[in-house]
C-alpha cells in the first residue's frame, strides 16, 4: 500500500511529496514539529502535544498554518490513509516559503505544513523493552532554547549518530557542571536507591517532553516520590534504574550508560510498571 503524506493542502504519494527549495525549514532550520504516538488506533496525549506546538510556534512568532481542529481532521486524515493503528504521525511547520533571508519574510508568508504518518510494530517495541537499551554520554553543545521543539536537531543528530556508532541506542547529553540535561531525542531519568523518580526540571536545558508530563501523572497515581533536579553522570551509573521517555519510545530502561552497567544491567522494575501502566493514564483520542 502506498504511503501518502499531507503538504500544504494536499495529500500526496509519499515519494512525490516534496517542499520547495526556498522553504526556511529547508534552508534555515526555520520550523518546529511535533510526534505523537498512535496506539492500538488512538492518538495519545494530542492535547498536550498541539499545546507544545503552539507554544513552540508562538516562542518563534511563526502562525498556525491551520486552525488546530482542522490541524487534527488532517493528522487523522493521515492516519487513516496510511492505515497506521499503531505508529506515528509527525508534523512539521516552516516559517514558510520565501526568497532567502536570514529575516522574517513579509507579513502575509504562508507558513508551510507537512504530515505523515508511519506504522511501528509494538511486538519489537516490547521486546525492546525487555532488554533495555545503552546510552551513551556526550558533551552539551546545543543552543539555550532547545525547549522549542525546532527542526534545527544538528547536534541531536551528530550525538545520536555517535551512539549508534557505539552499539547504543541514545546519546545523553551532559551540561558543563556534569550533570545530565537530556538524550538526543528523549528526556533521562533515573530511579534512586529509595525508589525517587529523578528528572531534570524543564524550565530550561531540555525540551518539557509530552511523556514526561504524562509519566509525572503515571508516578502520582502510583503513589511515586518525583524529584526533578538535576543528576551527574555518576549518580546515574549507581542508580537503582534509569530510563528514557519520549513519545516514540514510552518508557524505556536504560541498562547501561557508557561502559558502566546500571545495577545488575537489567531493566530496572518500576520503569517496567510506568511503561505497563502509561497507555491507561496517557489521553487517547480515536484517531
Ligand atoms: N523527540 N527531548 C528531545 C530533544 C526530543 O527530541 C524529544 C522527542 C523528547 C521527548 O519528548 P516527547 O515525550 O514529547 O516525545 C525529549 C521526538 C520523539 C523525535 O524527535 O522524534
Amino acid at each position: 500500500m502506498p504511503r501518502i503524506a499531507y503538504v500544504n493542502g494536499r495529500y500526496l504519494a509519499h515519494r512525490d511529496a516534496t517542499v520547495h527549495i526556498e522553504d526556511r525549514g529547508y534552508q534555515f532550520a526555520d520550523g518546529v514539529y511535533e510526534v505523537c504516538e498512535v496506539a492500538q488506533g488512538f492518538i495519545v496525549d494530542m492535547t498536550r502535544h498541539l499545546d507544545r506546538l503552539n507554544r513552540s510556534l508562538n516562542e518563534l512568532a511563526i502562525g498556525w498554518p491551520l486552525h488546530r481542529s482542522a490541524l487534527v481532521t488532517v493528522m487523522r486524515e493521515v492516519i487513516r490513509r496510511n492505515r497506521v493503528a499503531n505508529g506515528l504521525v509527525y508534523l512539521q511547520v516552516t516559517r514558510g516559503v520565501a526568497p532567502r533571508d536570514h529575516a522574517f519574510p513579509p507579513a502575509g508568508t504562508r507558513p508551510s505544513l507537512v504530515v505523515t504518518a508511519k506504522k511501528s510494530d509494538p511486538v519489537a517495541a516490547a521486546a525492546k523493552a525487555e532488554g533495555g537499551v545503552k546510552v551513551i554520554t556526550v558533551a552539551e553543545n546545543r543552543w539555550d532554547r532547545v525547549d522549542i521543539k525546532t527542526v534545527g536537531l544538528l547536534p541531536n543528530v551528530l550525538a545520536k549518530q555517535q551512539a549508534r556508532e557505539k552499539g547504543a541506542h541514545e546519546a545523553w547529553f551532559v551540561d558543563a557542571g556534569g550533570n545530565v540535561t537530556e538524550g538526543a531525542s528523549t528526556n533521562a531519568w533515573i530511579v534512586t536507591r529509595d525508589g525517587v523518580l529523578v528528572t531534570r526540571p524543564a524550565e530550561h536545558g531540555i525540551l518539557r517532553g509530552i511523556t514526561r508530563t504524562t509519566v509525572f501523572d503515571v508516578a502520582r497515581k502510583h503513589g511515586l516520590a518525583i524529584e526533578e533536579r538535576g543528576f551527574s553522570v555518576e549518580e546515574a551509573w549507581t542508580a537503582r534504574e534509569a530510563f528514557i521517555t519520549s513519545a516514540t519510545s514510552i518508557v524505556m530502561p536504560v541498562v547501561a550508560i557508557d561502559e558502566h552497567s546500571v545495577a545488575n544491567g537489567q531493566p530496572g522494575s518500576i520503569a517496567i510498571s510506568l511503561r505497563a501502566a502509561f497507555f491507561d493514564v496517557a489521553e487517547k483520542s480515536p484517531a
